[in-house]
């Protein structure tokens, strides 16, 4: 029997072993939904605090149920390591390490690259590799292939290599990675039909393409295709601005249509590992072509400009007020990217503490899901929200629009209010104090 068909055996019959490089948010809740349906998951992950939690059957990823990685870590079906000598006890190997941008807003690799560097000279035959990394179209064939090739195996009949980028959405209870259809592509038939195989399994849905570069191509514009739409709902709201019309009238109104049109919305920017970086990793790529993705570029550039907007709005209010912004206390309410989750990259409202902060004024923040900010030069922790706290504040600045945060009581201590999300939509007394973006 050739190599590929005791691999496909072994994932059909779920004897076969999956290496997760990278538990984060995306390789975490992967691992587990992998060992539920009876593989044994090896991670591997280089921070010896998650790879140590991992192994106490601790939990650090809101999507993951802790009781359910206990239980999985108990019974011995995943362990981890921060190390890459398992990798040959491993079938399958799938990369979920970041991918993020240089300073330039060029694509930065280095950690797609050494792990492929890690797992070039331990590379058996017989093994499936998987990038689910978000990245520009061609990095399976034209960065990792060659790394891979370098071990001496062949592809397409000693090894298989494949992309198959994860698109989950962190705190979306309704869409988790079982039933998000996935897409697959790789870099030859046989590549794609053991990947196929082995996201068979967990997946319900699950779309082949034509190539690894097809795959990545899918991501980046899913991503871009966000990037644009909030940022025409930015531009919208910059211009309601102007005319003194409420955005969110406008867009609730437009969003009645039941065709044609979908629902985004307004806001202090765009946070997170996805929304703000994917783009560019498409326009960096379009370059190598002389092409210039316009619409990625002008995206990026309305949405990295919201946190300025949200400054001149916050000092609009304070004006009214009759309070310098060198002098004000200002609260920001939600350090999160987004609602209801803990993660604070690339988050726009820390972004809007910076500029605060730069203009003089005394900013707190308080968010129950980020218990302290540690982002380059700034480091804050999460105040108690207090009505002493509330009624302490020339202004609140809600940038995040927490669900289990009570609005009514935060308006009814708040002398005023800039909602950047809508949040205080259902609040009906003192609307006085309240600015919407
Ligand atoms: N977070 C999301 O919502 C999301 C959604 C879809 C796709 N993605 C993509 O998935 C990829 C991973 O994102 P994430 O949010 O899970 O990142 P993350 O930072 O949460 O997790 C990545 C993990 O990889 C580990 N790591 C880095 N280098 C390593 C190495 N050499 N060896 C072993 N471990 C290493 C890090 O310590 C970290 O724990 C990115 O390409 C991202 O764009 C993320």
């Amino acid at each position: 029997m050739g190599c590929e068909n005791r691999l496909l055996e072994k994932i059909r019959s779920r004897e076969a072993t999956v290496g997760v490089v990278g538990l984060g948010y995306v390789g975490l809740p992967f691992a587990v939904e992998k060992a539920k349906v009876g593989y044994r998951v090896l991670g591997v992950e280089q921070n010896p605090d998650r790879a140590g939690q991992v192994n106490r059957g601790e939990n650090y990823i809101s999507d993951v149920d802790a009781a359910e990685l206990a239980e999985l870590v108990g019974e011995g079906r995943i362990t981890a390591d921060t190390g890459f000598d398992r990798i040959p006890e491993m079938d399958v190997i799938v990369i979920c390490v970041p991918t993020p941008l240089t300073r330039n807003l060029t694509p930065d690799l280095q950690y797609v690259e050494s792990v492929a560097r890690e797992i070039a000279p331990r590379l058996r035959a017989g093994q499936l590799v998987s990038l689910e990394s978000t990245t520009y179209p061609g990095t399976t064939e034209e960065v990792l292939l060659p790394i891979l090739k370098s071990s001496g195996l062949e592809p397409e009949s000693d090894f298989f290599l494949a992309h198959s980028p994860e698109r989950v959405d962190p705190g979306n209870k309704r869409y988790t990675t079982k039933n998000t259809t996935k897409v697959v592509g790789g870099i030859g038939p046989a590549s794609l039909e053991t990947a196929l195989t082995f996201y068979s399994q967990t997946i319900e849905q699950v779309v082949p393409l034509s190539s690894s570069k097809a795959a990545e191509l899918v991501k980046v514009f899913e991503n871009t295709f966000r990037a644009v739409n909030i940022a025409l709902v930015n531009e919208l709201m910059l211009l309601c601005d102007c005319m003194d019309l409420d955005v969110w009238e406008v867009l609730e109104a437009a969003f009645t249509k039941p065709f044609g049109i979908m629902p985004f919305w307004p806001g202090p920017g765009v946070g997170g590992h996805c929304i703000p970086l994917d783009p560019h990793y498409l326009e960096w790529k379009a370059k190598e072509h002389n092409f210039s993705t316009h619409f990625v570029a002008l995206a990026g550039e309305i949405n990295r400009r919201m946190p300025e907007f949200v400054r001149d709005k916050a000092w609009r209010v304070l004006n009214r007020l009759g309070v310098a912004p060198s002098r004000a206390k200002v609260l920001v309410l939600g350090a999160a990217y987004k609602r209801d989750l803990a993660d604070a990259r690339e988050s726009p409202a820390v972004a809007v503490i910076r500029l605060l902060r730069k203009a003089g004024a005394d900013v707190c923040y308080h968010d129950p899901h980020v218990p302290a900010i540690a982002d380059e030069d700034l480091e804050m922790e999460s105040v108690p929200l207090t009505n002493g706290l509330l009624e302490a504040q020339d202004l609140v600045i809600i940038a995040t629009d927490h669900t289990d945060l009570d609005y009514d009581w935060v308006v009814a201590h708040a002398a005023s209010v800039l909602d950047t999300r809508n949040a205080t939509k259902r609040v009906s007394e003192n609307r006085e104090r309240i600015t919407l973006l």
